[in-house]
This record gives structure tokens, C-alpha cells and sequence, in this order.
């Protein structure tokens, strides 16, 4: 939402600014004095973050893809699934925080979080058409998956219903009901899409690149994650300051449906990781993804201080390590820049 500016000798104070419903006195252009330090840091971590996928080669991918015997049918199926998968979410959720999101943060320093968050989203589509052209693969075949395979249409259909009520002209987040609204789509962008339906298919991309298989896919797909963790940390963040801010939205009722979607959004994920890895395959299963779907379930509702659904174990602690980032070397070893980071992150 834009206002006019008008002419004034009294100054911004921090203490005014709000995420959502800014009084209007505080001028919605100006960043500084900043009220939210913990978003212009994740600012300053995303830009530490940058990357190019073109910076990585895919000429090792191309000479595996090529190869006849370098992977089975099931692994093939996977790979393409996965990517077909990100090729259309990458979009629905650049979509959603530029239409959606972004008119009703009247915070300028969230806004400058969204900005950058934004270009990393084009970012990811980028490496996602970079890794389907760079393969020769049949693009229409991977840019259409979401609209014929009822698995991954499922869960971009559940995401995008989220996002129905604030595109509507007459979406105000000046009611109760319109703050709940806007909460339950951004928990169903940065917890449910971010956080839980991305990370079967990072976790099945990514057993490939441990055994040093697709390892330019494998690389930006690694540097996605490290975003995505980021973009998760601070849309909960975020819902966190909203509630704080608006604690008579957070009803148990209101608590208990955002418990549900959240169990909803795993069985989601459980069908379509069944559907992508029906058996045993790469040292993954659908009973191991299930588990682990339900692990980070588990700690996205811990984060936004509602009960664990599932005290399900972490199958797979390597995941952890490829999160964490402060190494000298990425994790697959296939190049020795290192990009800055703010700190550990938590996921
Ligand atoms: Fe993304
Ligand atoms: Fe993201």
C-alpha cells in the first residue's frame, strides 16, 4: 500500500513501525530508523548468499544424462520429477510474495527482506530452466508436470489457495479474520511450501550429488536450499511479529486449523515423495522420506510455538550438514569459492 507523503518536522520513530497495519505516521519509504534488525540482517545474509546458476558447469550432468547406463529408469523418473516439481513452485511463490505479500507488509525494512527474496525466487527458476535445457530435456514435459501429475498438482493447488483471499480487491488485514488470512498464507508460503513440501525433493536431488552423480544439478540445488532456509527463517520470523503484534488472532481455534494444514501438507508431501520413489532406491524409501517429513514438521511447529504432531526421528543427519554452510569448500567439493554467511542458520 502506497500513501502520500506530506511535508512534516516530526520524525519517524522506530517504536511506531508495525509489520502489518502501519498507523500511517510512520512513512512506509523510509527504512531507517530500523525497528526490525532481525529483517535487515536476513537482507544482509541473502545478499552474502548471492549466486548465478550459469556460474556453475553442468558438463559432468550432461555426460551422465547422456550416458545410457548412468542412471535406471526409476532414477531417471525421480530426477525429472523432482525438477518438475521445482520448475513451476519456484514461480508460484515469487508470484506469491510479489501480488500477495508485498501490499500488505507495510514495513520497510521487511519490504527490503521481500525485494531481495523476490530476485532470489527468479533466481530459482533460473536454475531450474538452466538445469532442464543444460539436460535437453523435453521442456514442455517438465514445465506442464504440475498441471498432469495429480501428486505435485495436489500440493500447487493446496499452495495456491492460500493466496486466493489477499488477491482479492477487497482483502483488508484491518479485521481479525483478514489478519488470519493473511497469517495463514504466509505459514503456507515460508512453512508449508518453503519448509515442508521442498524437502523431499532436496533430499532425493541430493543423494545423487553424496555419490558425486548430476553434481552441477546437485550444487544448485544446494545453494537453493541455503536459501530457501533463510526465506523459511524469516517468513517465521515474520508470522512470529504479527502474532506478537496482533496476540488476539492467535485464538486456539485459529492454532488448531494451522495444525491441521501443517499435517495435511505432510501427508501431501508423503504422496508425492511415494509417487516420485516407490521402492528402495539411492538408500531413500517412502517410509524413510515419511519420517523425515514428519522430523521437519516437528520443528516448523515448534517454531511457531505449537505442539509437535509426530516426535518422529531425523533419518537422514547428513542433511543437516549440507544445511550448515560455513565450510571451506561446499559439500560436494565441485568448487572452492565460498560464499559469506551470516551465521548458522536454523531450519
Ligand atoms: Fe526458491
Ligand atoms: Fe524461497
Amino acid at each position: 500500500m502506497t500513501t502520500p507523503i506530506r511535508m512534516t518536522r516530526e520524525r519517524v520513530s522506530a517504536d511506531n513501525k508495525r509489520i502489518i497495519n502501519n498507523d500511517r505516521t510512520v512513512d512506509i519509504n523510509q527504512l531507517v530508523p530500523i525497528k526490525y534488525k532481525w529483517a535487515w540482517s536476513f537482507y544482509l545474509d541473502g545478499c552474502n548468499n548471492h549466486w548465478m546458476p550459469t556460474e556453475v558447469s553442468m558438463q559432468r550432468d550432461i555426460e551422465q544424462w547422456k550416458d545410457p547406463k548412468g542412471f535406471t529408469d526409476d532414477e531417471r523418473h525421480i530426477i525429472k520429477r523432482t525438477l518438475g516439481f521445482f520448475s513451476t513452485a519456484e514461480t508460484l511463490v515469487g508470484n506469491n510474495i510479489v501480488l500477495a505479500i508485498f501490499k500488505h507488509v507495510d514495513n520497510p525494512e521487511a519490504r527490503q527482506y521481500l525485494l531481495r527474496q523476490a530476485f532470489e525466487e527468479a533466481i530459482h527458476v533460473h536454475a531450474f530452466q538452466y538445469i532442464v535445457e543444460s539436460l535437453s530435456m523435453d521442456e514442455t514435459e517438465m514445465f506442464n508436470m504440475y498441471r498432469e501429475v495429480e501428486e505435485i498438482y495436489n500440493k500447487d493447488e493446496f499452495t495456491m489457495g492460500h493466496t486466493d483471499h489477499i488477491l482479492d480487491p477487497k482483502f483488508t488485514t484491518m479485521t481479525q479474520e483478514g489478519i488470519q488470512r493473511f497469517l495463514e498464507n504466509l505459514v503456507g508460503l515460508y512453512v508449508i511450501t518453503e519448509g515442508i513440501f521442498f524437502y523431499s525433493g532436496f533430499v532425493m536431488m541430493l543423494s545423487f550429488g553424496r555419490q558425486n552423480r548430476i553434481p552441477g544439478t546437485c550444487e544448485q540445488i544446494q545453494y537453493i536450499l541455503r536459501d530457501e532456509s533463510v526465506h523459511m527463517n524469516f517468513g517465521i520470523e515474520l508470522i512470529n511479529t504479527i502474532i506478537q503484534e496482533n496476540p488476539q488472532v492467535w485464538t486456539p481455534e485459529f492454532q488448531e486449523l494451522t495444525v491441521q494444514r501443517i499435517k495435511h501438507a505432510v501427508e501431501l508431501e508423503y504422496l508425492y515423495a511415494k509417487e516420485c520413489l516407490p521402492k528402495n532406491i539411492l538408500g531413500l524409501n517412502p517410509d524413510l522420506l515419511k519420517e523425515y517429513v514428519q522430523y521437519i514438521a516437528d520443528r516448523r511447529l515448534e517454531r511457531l510455538h505449537l505442539p509437535k504432531q509426530y516426535n518422529a526421528a531425523n533419518p537422514f543427519p547428513w542433511m543437516s550438514e549440507v544445511i550448515d554452510l560455513k565450510k571451506e569448500k561446499n559439500f560436494f567439493e565441485t568448487r572452492v569459492t565460498e560464499y559469506q554467511t551470516g551465521g548458522a542458520l536454523e531450519w
